[in-house]
């Protein structure tokens, strides 16, 4: 299974304000087919609960600051995002939930798939079950 992990990006520090970006197949280990965000967060909420098929992404706390857990069906880890020079890569099939966001965070998702709601595992118990069957 591929790991999730902290991606750090390019930085470019600079009196006039600081610059990072990020390039598909090359920091990120996909090509980019969509990107969304999620904002106006209220401070201490939780969101996105749900596990991929086939979907990679790679999350970047652009401003603020929040925890992504990842659980793999055995045992779960929490990455704390919360400077916009490096993200978390989350390959597919892994329950992923963002978490203790703080009030006017921005989170910035970019995923290798199109939206396709039936790529979303939404029920834990499906997960385990497919983790356990080998079928994600
Ligand atoms: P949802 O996946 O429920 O959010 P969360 O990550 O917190 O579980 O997404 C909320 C709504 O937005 C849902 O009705 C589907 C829609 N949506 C799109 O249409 N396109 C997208 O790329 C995403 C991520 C969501």
């Amino acid at each position: 299974m591929i790991e999730p992990c902290i991606i750090q990006l390019p930085k470019f520090l600079d009196a006039r304000g600081n610059l990072s970006f990020v390039e598909q197949l090359n920091h990120i280990p996909f090509e980019i087919k969509r990107t969304y965000w999620i904002y106006d967060v209220p401070g201490g909420e939780s969101r996105g609960g749900h596990a991929y098929r086939k979907n990679h992404e790679f999350i970047v706390a652009l401003s603020g600051a929040f925890d992504v857990v990842i659980d793999d069906g055995n045992e779960k880890k929490a990455f704390t995002l919360n400077r916009s020079y490096y993200g978390l890569y989350v390959p597919k099939g892994l329950w992923r939930e963002m978490e203790n966001f703080s009030t006017n965070s921005l989170a910035l998702i970019l995923s290798s798939t199109d939206y396709d709601a039936n790529d979303y595992i939404r029920d834990y118990d499906v997960f385990l079950k497919m983790k356990k069957d080998g079928q994600i």
